[in-house]
């Protein structure tokens, strides 16, 4: 199957008004940049902005995203300050890095009161990384937390390895597994953004003179045209990103006009959200045991017990310490879940972090604004959880893999429905015209036509004011 075939509800991107004349049906493709290659300098030197070729070359197009799952050695670090998630963090650090393709090979650890500023752990644990380093052929050394440019530089120079943190991590992550061109340039434009100050360092591939303390005259002068494409890049990246953005919120409006119920899945990476929407609608969607298999939303139409249709949206997996400037990033993807009706709160019942899991997600629910919705807590993988571990912590038990509780789901999703406008054809006299406007105000105008007796009209009337009016005006 195409990953297009399923980003998006096919009914609804055929709405004549989503799409746009200067891009045609392709309007997704159009929008993506030409990828910056191994020549992204002199690929700058010719790019021509209104060049319309720029947006439509099919092999460029892959050779950015494309990326080679190459195995590479790993020795994760971090810094222990005494948070109190520090071990799970930590564990999370071991799955990304095998989500990425590494292998963690080991795992060095160090308690302080707070990172050392010059190279995050003490000196001495420096010089312990570099031995290991040495000896283990490590290709990539990854901390647990955001490090500072100056801090990556100094590591890198006295491990001679490649030193990567936490976020750079994650935004690698994101790069292999963005599927929608929104996907892709949210990634891209996260990229250059968390890149820009770090090019200073020597390792900073776009950099490829280095640059930074020792390294004046043309060193310097490439460093400022290297960002000064990157700045570029950015704002073209936005304003494509904006095109994609003002069509998602179109098609969101589009969904709320015609009634259509959203109810998001929600959850922390790896809890199941692919599996629910497989097997509650045979969507079809990639689903892994890795983190962040899901990176686009996806959405597809559910029947439920009642006969009332939803949408189901599958969304990106929340996860601890995802780095802020990450959540704005992936604002508009997480915005389908904040915009929608109802959501369903996944986790996985088998993993003991649970409890936090549940938490993560309800703080990033509370950040995106979506706290006051029905949010239904949903328990999964109950066919391998222990019940002893799920004593006390109170939400729909299902297993999306055997089945098991999914009518109790749908039926508690059924109870969630919020009341929909009631559609009514009426007749208004010309003495209550006014009642138009106040329908208008909460509910929608279908059709409207004057005649002799008054303005009639056939409306999705609000059911506090359908109650108001009776069947008055009824025809
Ligand atoms: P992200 O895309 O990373 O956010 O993950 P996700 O929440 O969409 O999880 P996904 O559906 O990809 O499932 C993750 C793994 O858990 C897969 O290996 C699934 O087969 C497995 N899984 C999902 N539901 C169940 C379940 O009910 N029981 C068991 N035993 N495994 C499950």
């Amino acid at each position: 199957m195409n990953d297009k075939d399923y980003i998006y509800d096919p009914d609804l991107t055929e709405d004549a008004d989503l799409i746009d004349e200067d891009y045609g049906e392709d309007w997704e493709d159009a929008l993506l940049l030409e990828p910056l290659g191994d020549d992204w300098d002199e690929d700058f030197d010719d790019y021509d902005e209104d060049e319309d070729e720029e947006k439509s070359s099919p092999q460029g197009k892959d050779r950015m995203y494309e990326n080679e799952q190459v195995s590479q050695r790993v020795l994760l670090v971090s810094v222990d300050c005494g948070e109190a998630d520090f071990e799970e963090s930590l564990e999370e650090l071991r799955e990304l890095t095998s989500t990425a393709g590494g292998e963690v090979i080991g795992v060095m650890t160090q308690k302080l009161s707070s990172p050392v500023s010059a190279t995050c752990v003490g000196s001495g644990r420096v010089e312990e990384i570099a031995e290991f380093c040495d000896l283990n052929d490590i290709d990539l050394v990854i901390f647990d937390r955001e490090l500072t440019p100056i801090q990556i530089r100094n590591l890198e120079r006295e491990t001679s390895t490649r030193v990567l943190d936490r976020t750079m991590l994650i935004l690698d992550i994101f790069a292999q597994r963005a599927r929608s061109v929104e996907g892709k340039l949210q990634v891209e434009l996260a990229q250059l953004k968390y890149m820009m100050p770090r090019l200073t360092g020597s390792h900073a591939e776009l950099s490829r003179l280095g640059g930074g303390i020792g390294t004046r005259g043309p060193g310097e002068t490439k460093l400022e045209t290297d960002r000064r494409h990157i700045r570029r890049r950015i704002d073209l990246l936005k304003e494509r990103l904006r095109e994609v953005e003002k069509r998602r919120a179109a098609h969101r409006a589009r969904r709320k006009k015609t009634g259509v119920v959203t109810c998001a899945i929600v959850g922390y990476t790896n809890a199941g959200k692919s599996t629910l929407l497989n097997r509650l609608t045979d969507a079809g969607v990639l689903a892994e045991d890795k983190l962040f298999a899901t990176l686009d939303p996806t959405s597809r139409a559910l029947t439920l017990p009642s006969g009332a249709s939803v949408t189901l949206v599958d969304t990106v997996g929340f996860i601890r310490r995802l780095p802020h400037h990450l959540v704005e990033a992936f604002k508009s993807t997480l915005e389908e879940a904040a915009d929608a009706d109802i959501i369903v709160l996944l986790c996985d019942g088998s993993d003991e972090d649970m409890c936090s899991h549940l938490q993560v997600s309800r703080d990033l629910l509370n950040e995106l604004g979506a706290s006051d919705k029905p949010i239904l807590t949903v328990i999964n993988k109950c066919d391998r959880a222990d019940p002893v571990g799920l004593a006390g912590v109170t939400g729909v038990r299902i297993s999306a893999l055997t089945g098991e509780g999914l009518d109790r789901l749908l039926t508690a999703i059924d109870d969630a429905m919020p009341v929909k406008p009631v559609r009514k054809k009426l007749l208004l006299p010309f003495t209550d015209l006014g009642v138009a406007a106040d329908i208008r105000a909460t509910g929608e105008i279908l059709s409207e036509e004057y005649t002799a007796e008054g303005l009639l009209l056939e409306a999705l009337v609000e059911p506090i004011l359908a109650a108001r009016m009776g069947d008055k005006y009824d025809v």
